[in-house]
C-alpha cells in the first residue's frame, strides 16, 4: 500500500493483472482523501473546466489554470501517480508542446502529461518523452475535439473508426506513450486493445476488460446535475468521502465496477 506510484508500477500491475484504480482531483483536499482511500493515481484532467469552473466544454482551460490545480494535489498526496492533462491548444505545435508538459512537471509536480489524439500527437508525444516527460495518450472520445465529434458519445463504434482506433493505439505504444486512456468506446473494442498493448490501459465507459479505470470523482460522489451512464453514485449509503473514495477502490481491484450497465456494446 505505501510503495510510490511509478509508470513502472503501474506496468507491473498490468502484468500482475491488479486493476489500476484512477480517479481525477483538483485540489489537496481531494488528494489527500484519494491516497489515504488507495487510489493508485490520481488525474489532474482538464473537466475541471466542466467540474469547477462551469464550463459547457473543457475548451477554456489553460495552462495556468492546470499548473494551479496539479500544485495543489501534488501538495496534497505522496503515493498516488498524478497524471496532468495538456489543455487544448497547449500542445498545437512540438516545441510549445515541450515547453507547457516541462512546466507541469517542474512547476506544479506532475508525473505524467496527457495528450488526447492518436497519429496527430505521435510526432509531439514523441519530443516529450524523449526529453524524459512520461506521456499518457487518450483515444476514443477526445473531449477537446467536441465541436468535430458533435457531442459527447461512443466511438469506435464502427468497422473504420474501430480500425482507426486500434491503428492509433499500436502507434502511440510505439511512440513511447505509458498509459492510455480509452473513453466510451465497446467493452469488447477496449479489452481488444488492452490485450494487444504492453502499456496500462485505463477506461472510463470501456467496460471491465481495461487494465484500470477513471472516474471523474465529483460524477461518483453525485456532486455533478447528470450521473454518466458510465459513472455511478459510491456516496450512495456512505457517511463520507473517504468512504465513497475506499469503495471505489475495491470495487475497481475486485472488478465489481463497471458492471455492464456502466459500459456500451
Ligand atoms: O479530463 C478528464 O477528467 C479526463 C477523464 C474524463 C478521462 O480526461
Amino acid at each position: 500500500m505505501s510503495r510510490q506510484i511509478s509508470i513502472t508500477v503501474l506496468r507491473q500491475m498490468k502484468q500482475a493483472s491488479e486493476k489500476i484504480a484512477c480517479l481525477t482531483a483538483y485540489d489537496a483536499s481531494f488528494a489527500r482523501l484519494q491516497d489515504e482511500a488507495g487510489i493508485d493515481v490520481i488525474l489532474v484532467g482538464d473537466s475541471l473546466g466542466m467540474v469547477l469552473q462551469g464550463a459547457d466544454t473543457t475548451l477554456s482551460v489553460r495552462i495556468a489554470d492546470m499548473i494551479y490545480h496539479t500544485r495543489m494535489v501534488s501538495a496534497g498526496c505522496q503515493r498516488p501517480l498524478i497524471i496532468t492533462d495538456m489543455p487544448f491548444m497547449s500542445y498545437a505545435t512540438p516545441a510549445q508542446a515541450l515547453g507547457n508538459a516541462a512546466r507541469l512537471v517542474a512547476e506544479a509536480g506532475a508525473h505524467v502529461v496527457k495528450l488526447e489524439g492518436g497519429e496527430s500527437i505521435a510526432e509531439t508525444a514523441a519530443l516529450i518523452v524523449e526529453h524524459g516527460i512520461p506521456v499518457c495518450g487518450h483515444l476514443g472520445l477526445t473531449p477537446q475535439s467536441i465541436h468535430q465529434i458533435g457531442g459527447y458519445r461512443l466511438q469506435g463504434n464502427t468497422e473504420k473508426t474501430a480500425a482507426q482506433l486500434r491503428k492509433d493505439a499500436q502507434l502511440l505504444e510505439q511512440t513511447g506513450v505509458s498509459c492510455l486512456v480509452l473513453e466510451c468506446v465497446p467493452s469488447a473494442l477496449a479489452a481488444e486493445v488492452s490485450q494487444s498493448l504492453s502499456i496500462p490501459v485505463i477506461g472510463i465507459g470501456a467496460g471491465s476488460d481495461c487494465d484500470g479505470q477513471v472516474l471523474v470523482a465529483h460524477d461518483m460522489l453525485g456532486m455533478t446535475s447528470r450521473q454518466p451512464k458510465f459513472s455511478k453514485n459510491f456516496l450512495e449509503g456512505k457517511d463520507s468521502v473517504l468512504a465513497a473514495f475506499k469503495d471505489y477502490v475495491r470495487a475497481v481491484k475486485d472488478k465489481s465496477f463497471p458492471e455492464a450497465a456502466h459500459s456500451y456494446e
